[in-house]
């Protein structure tokens, strides 16, 4: 059993037609620096299938497990089975409301939905109908991602979502676009779970760091928001203080 385990992350790729070299150089001989890649949320940007072979051709050549969750331009595919079982068979894992163990650290997946910080924090300015749509959906992946995380007796314990937790990890959005990138019901099951730290994707204009009102730390793993590639180390002993760098980034 290894002291720590080096997690790799990055979410939002949106790849179309190429992948951006500067992610390639990062992420092509990342097994050197970490032992697990994760990919919470768009994959792709459109959910084609030509996108998700393109990503599944750069997986391939990585070396250490992947685990990754659907964002929701992944999920504009129009057949979901195949664009997971291209990313399955490329060797990433793909969780959905389930669990996945590596050497005493749990990962438990779900992309989890828009609908608001709302009365946690301040009401989101969103009509009642468009919220409404999205509260049951927001509540059904809230659910799926306690279920899955009550699976896990592991020593150190990690939720990856694509949307957010917390509005901390939003500042530097637009607020009134707050209610599209997450909800606190996503919140109040990391914080029921205590869980080690929060993996996630969707704000492009972010911030990196942050964490639930509750303490959970969560870090926003968006391209867009850390440039790349950031490392996250995680002690098994979980005295021992987590590295929280997402700045660490594995730039080459
Ligand atoms: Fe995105
Ligand atoms: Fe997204």
């Amino acid at each position: 059993m290894p002291e720590s385990i080096r997690i790799a992350a990055i979410g939002d790729l949106h790849i179309r037609t190429t992948v951006p070299s500067a992610y390639v150089q990062q992420l092509i001989g990342i097994e050197d620096r970490a032992d697990l890649l994760l990919v919470p949320g768009d994959i792709t940007n459109g959910g084609r299938i030509q996108e998700v072979e393109l990503a599944a051709e750069l997986f391939r050549r990585i070396e250490i497990p992947i685990i990754g969750v659907l964002g929701n331009h992944d999920r504009r595919t129009m057949r979901r089975k195949y664009f997971v079982s291209v990313l399955e068979e490329a060797g990433v894992r793909m969780l959905d409301g389930e669990a996945w163990e590596y050497m005493g650290l749990g990962i438990a997946g779900v992309s989890g939905s828009g609908g608001g910080f709302w009365p946690d924090e301040p009401e989101d300015p969103v009509s009642n109908r468009a919220w409404q749509a999205l509260a049951v959906r927001a509540r059904r992946e809230a659910a799926r991602l306690d279920r899955a995380l009550s699976t896990l007796a592991t020593q150190r314990r990690l939720a990856m979502l694509h949307f957010s937790p917390t509005t901390s990890t939003l500042v530097g959005e637009p607020p009134v676009k707050y209610w599209l990138l997450g909800n606190s019901a996503l919140g109040h099951i990391v914080e029921k779970h205590q869980v080690d730290m929060v993996i996630h994707g969707h704000s492009h204009i972010g911030s990196p760091v942050g964490e639930t009102p509750g303490g959970v730390p969560v870090f926003n793993v968006a391209a867009g928001v850390t440039g790349g590639v950031s490392i996250h180390t995680i002690p098994l002993d979980p005295t021992l203080p987590i590295s929280t760098s997402p700045l660490m980034l594995a730039r080459v």
